[in-house]
């Protein structure tokens, strides 16, 4: 864990974080399963939120907030071990945010990370936290398919 802040992370899931960076490319996959993130590169001092799936906002200068699901951690579903901060705005599959200087605010944390067995499961776990999401930030519209719960991943190696 080191010197982020994992080492404080709360048990209550309502707690803010900020963090601020700037957009870098990551692995290319998220716009192929349907979810395009973009990844923060922490600036100095702001440190990586506990590792997690969270319910947030991501500001742009001269725009409003938009609404976001945001992961914070390795996705180890895909054999990943570094921690990245990918944010996922709800409904807007045409941002390219490459290079710019974003602020994220994290507002309520869902759920840990987990490393699925499948593609499929992470979808159906990315679908349900997007409608998680909605809920918590009151935002309309969208995929709502079916409950909230927790997901149902390999939990044995979730954190
Ligand atoms: C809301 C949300 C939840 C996520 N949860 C997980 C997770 O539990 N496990 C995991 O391995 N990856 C998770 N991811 C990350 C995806 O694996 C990642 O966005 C995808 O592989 C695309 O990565 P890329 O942008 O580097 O191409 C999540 C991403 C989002 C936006």
């Amino acid at each position: 864990m080191g010197q982020d802040a994992a080492s404080v992370e709360p048990s209550a899931s309502a707690i803010v974080h900020h963090l601020e960076g700037v957009v870098i490319h990551g692995d290319q996959r998220g716009r192929q399963l349907g979810f395009p993130t973009a990844n923060i590169s922490p600036d100095a001092g702001w440190l990586m939120p506990p590792d997690g799936v969270y319910a947030g906002w991501l500001h742009i200068s001269g725009e409003p907030p938009l609404p976001a699901a945001i992961s914070v951690g390795a996705n180890t579903t895909f054999d990943q071990t570094d921690k990245r901060c990918e944010v996922h705005v709800l409904d807007r599959t045409d941002l390219d945010l490459y290079g710019a200087k974003v602020h994220v605010t994290l507002t309520t944390r869902l759920r840990a990370m987990q490393r699925f067995g499948s593609t499929q499961e992470l979808l159906s776990c990315l679908n349900r936290d997007i409608a998680h999401v909605r809920t918590l930030l009151r935002t309309p519209g969208g995929r709502q398919n079916g409950s909230r719960g927790l997901c149902h991943g390999d939990t044995s190696r979730s954190e």
